[in-house]
């Protein structure tokens, strides 16, 4: 069987659970928002990373699949409330929740959403491993709070270098697809060591996968990718790429135009394509892509830990596939 045929097994036993999870009930201002976001096609990556996490280690998947639904509703409440940070108007090719309902209803949809991802979480004597389960997808939903506090506040700061970028985006991104990892090798009762390197795997893919949402920020196809191109420098993002660009531009007006950026929390729609110049004159995509090759280099370097079954083909599969995304 082609990889194509066993991912979409993978993904249909997910989007046929998630079709069923949203209630049909008043009130609609809260249920239908919340099936919204949650049928508007996203990549399902989170769930389809808890599935194969747990066929790698020889459990049954059918088991993962309600705590993989789990993380995809979690999934989808982050990127609700995102969107209201991040003034983003499109999203999956479509208005965010908040412009199409308004933003308290995206704040409630948002935190109903996470009620209805524990109910899903295995019960103490559903699983062995059951607490452990809860611990981490608690764990996982502090942490991306505190990686989009840290995300917001560096539009403030001035002093925003590569580490403490990488330390924001290690927990607003990485830590999603490690538990989603962590969870699936859990159902399926993984040893440690097999937990330690689908833990690295997956953080080291969801650090990687940031620097490309990044840079597919401003090289992407809008249609493909399904977001507005440009949103992270409207909104005065410290991505990757202006951190890069601050570090290496040398000639003073690029200096002064980056000093602008940072000292005006952004660009109007205009400037751009200056911005986008001035990128491309550092080669800033290039080195971008470089790192993140470095990151899937590395990752791969954990598969030894790993048993060897149609899964661990899967999973190195669906990694190269991301590897190669453009949206
Ligand atoms: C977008 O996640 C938010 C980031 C962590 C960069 P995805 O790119 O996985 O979004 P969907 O779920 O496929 O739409
Ligand atoms: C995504 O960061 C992180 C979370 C949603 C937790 P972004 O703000 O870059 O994601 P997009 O680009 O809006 O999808
Ligand atoms: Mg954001
Ligand atoms: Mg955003
Ligand atoms: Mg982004």
């Amino acid at each position: 069987m082609e990889f194509s045929d066993k991912y979409k097994i993978l993904l249909d036993k997910i989007e046929s659970r998630i079709a069923n999870i949203v209630p049909n009930i008043e009130p609609t201002n809260l249920y239908e928002p919340f099936s919204y976001i949650m049928q508007a096609g996203g990549k399902r990556i989170r769930p389809v990373l808890t599935l194969i996490a747990c066929g790698i280690v020889d459990g049954d998947i059918e088991q993962a699949i309600d705590s993989g639904v789990a993380l995809e509703i979690l999934h989808n409440f982050t990127l609700v409330h995102d969107d209201i940070m991040d003034n983003s108007l499109i999203r999956r090719n479509r208005p965010t929740v908040h412009k199409k309902w308004n933003e308290s209803i995206a704040i409630l949809v948002g935190d109903v959403m996470i009620g209805y991802a524990f109910k899903l979480l295995p019960r103490y004597n559903q699983h062995q491993r059951a607490d452990e389960i809860s611990r981490i997808f608690i764990n996982e939903l502090i942490e991306v709070c505190e990686g989009q506090v840290f995300d917001m506040d560096f539009n403030e700061s001035k002093k925003v270098g590569l580490e403490l970028y990488l330390n924001m985006i290690d927990k607003k991104t990485a830590r999603m697809m490690e538990s989603a990892a962590a969870i699936g090798g859990h159902i399926g009762m993984a040893n440690e060591s097999e937990l330690n390197a689908l833990r690295k795997i997956s953080q080291l893919m969801g650090m990687a996968f940031q620097l490309q949402d990044d840079l597919l920020d401003m090289t992407a196809e809008q249609v493909k990718l399904g977001k507005k191109l440009g949103n992270d420098l409207l909104e005065g993002k410290k991505t990757y790429l202006i951190i890069k660009a601050k570090e290496l531009a040398v000639d003073t007006r690029d200096i002064e135009f980056i000093n602008h950026y940072y000292n005006n929390n952004g660009l109007v729609e205009s400037d751009i394509p200056k911005m986008d110049q001035l990128f491309k004159k550092y080669g800033i995509y290039e080195s971008t892509e470089l790192s993140i090759n470095q990151l899937f280099e590395e990752l791969m370097t954990y598969f030894k830990y790993l048993r060897e079954n149609e899964y661990k083909e899967l999973l190195s599969q669906l990694i190269n596939n991301i590897r190669n995304r453009n949206f």
